[in-house]
């Protein structure tokens, strides 16, 4: 297994390009398995580990594809099984992410039930509700979610989100823009990877109203073609790397991104004493002396994301007082605080709190991740600490951060990979 050893104290300084993002590159790809003809171009797709498992998922159902230099080609032309294997689905929630395709073009689907979550129950029900409003019977036995539609095609409906759902709204249209008439769908996600993945499908030949907002209103279509895109960047490594200067005292800028999609989390580091200055496609963030405390309420876009809360409360570890985190998304999404605390910090869980008393004097040693953001934080706190900190099983962070030793190393910070053996 490979670890990070961080030699913390190192001020990061300079500037670093954005990675494509990983959570629009998934339903992207999986938006592939709709066109029977011709062949995708996808560009800025983060070489990742959810991305290799991805496309053996696609490769499992029987599409073509060949990944190099953050471009992927992918041919869905020849797809012979609608089956997601247990083996595969297991290393991603994410694979649920083909249910809707696969459905809205052959009719039928076979996904494997995704298991449990480091951080928490992360049910499937409102993907189950989006595809039998639109016409699908679905029964789930020996740990399959059997889908199928009687009539051969789905059907337009209304489908209205009790909660806010990214993964369900990303179903659902791409189910919808196969199906018969008119869907709209109330209380749809409006994260950005959602808007991406309407641009992308409005580009194969989808009609899609209202992108961007919660309520999306899609004409279905008879069939959709193969096209090239550019996929939108990382925001959550962004807002990593950010937080990697801010922690320790540095200053960086990130190019290849868009403001706008950020502001909340900008806010936040401009309450934290920060100098955030923005062009139309580059942040640049400066520290403060003294990090002033900030609480942070993660909920659905365009408030706080919940994938930077646990990098949140790593920066607050620093803060001059005390800091209150909540995360309405993931109720439970607290596994980092028992590492952080073990390199020193103090944090406190009251309910669905966590209170972080800074600031904290970090000594390194060595410390567990256990989910992808979970890692980051600890990374973060390594940064930082004083001495050596090693962060074990970083294959957790390699599912979603592209090269990112290297990209910290480039920026002045002492890190280094090594293999070790757990036992
Ligand atoms: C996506 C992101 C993940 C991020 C999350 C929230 C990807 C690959 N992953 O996950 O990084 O943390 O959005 O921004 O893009 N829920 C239900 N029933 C369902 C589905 C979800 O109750 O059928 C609940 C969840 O328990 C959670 C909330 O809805 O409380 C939001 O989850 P959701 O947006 O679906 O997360 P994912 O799409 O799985």
């Amino acid at each position: 297994m490979d670890k990070l050893v961080i030699r913390g104290g190192r001020q990061l300084s300079g500037s670093i390009n954005a990675s494509g993002s990983k959570n629009s590159s998934l339903p992207i790809i999986a938006a592939t398995l709709l066109a029977g003809k011709g062949s995708f171009t996808l560009h800025n797709i983060p070489d990742l580990r959810d991305i290799t498992t991805f496309t053996q998922l696609l490769n499992h159902l029987g599409s073509e594809t060949t990944f190099s230099d953050n471009t992927l080609i992918v041919s869905s032309r020849n797809v012979q099984s609608l089956q997601a294997p247990y083996e595969l689905v297991k290393k991603m929630r994410a694979s649920i992410y083909v249910l809707g395709p696969l459905l809205a073009r052959f009719g039928h689907a076979r996904v494997s039930l995704p298991g449990g979550c480091a951080f928490g129950p992360r049910p499937i029900d409102l993907h189950l509700m989006a595809m039998e409003k639109l016409g699908a019977t679905i029964t789930i036995e020996t740990g399959f979610i059997d889908a199928s539609i009687k009539g051969g095609k789905l059907q337009g409906a209304h489908i209205d989100f009790p909660v806010s759902s990214v993964g369900a709204t990303g179903n659902a249209l791409m189910a919808a823009v196969l199906a018969e008439g008119k869907t709209t769908i109330s209380n749809a996600a409006a994260e950005p990877e959602i808007e991406t993945l309407c641009r992308f499908l409005t580009a194969m030949g989808a009609t899609i109203r209202g992108t961007g907002t919660t309520e999306l209103e899609i004409d279905g279509k008879e069939s959709l073609n193969a096209i090239e895109f550019q996929n939108v960047f990382d925001r959550i490594e962004a807002g990593t790397l950010l937080a990697a200067a801010a922690i320790t005292g540095g200053e960086i800028t990130i190019n290849g991104v868009e403001p706008e999609q950020m502001k909340a989390v900008l806010k936040k580091f401009i309450h934290a004493g920060c100098t955030v200055t923005t062009t139309s496609n580059s942040i640049t963030l400066k520290s403060p002396d003294k990090l002033l405390p900030t609480d942070v309420t993660a909920k659905p876009y365009p408030s706080f994301p919940t994938d930077m809360q646990a990098q949140w409360i790593a920066l607050m570890t620093q803060a001059e007082g005390t800091s209150h985190i909540i995360d309405k998304v993931y109720h439970e999404r607290f596994n980092h605080i028992p590492e952080l605390n073990r390199l020193g910090a103090h944090i406190e869980i009251r309910k669905n709190q966590a209170i972080v008393h800074g600031p904290q004097h970090l000594s390194g040693t060595k410390v567990m991740s256990t989910d992808l953001r979970a890692s980051a934080s600890l990374v973060l706190a390594g940064l930082v600490a004083q001495g050596t900190t090693e962060v074990l099983r970083v294959y957790h962070l390699d599912r979603g951060y592209e090269k990112i030793e290297m990209k910290l190393k480039s920026l002045g910070a002492d890190i280094r990979r090594e293999k070790y053996n757990e036992f």
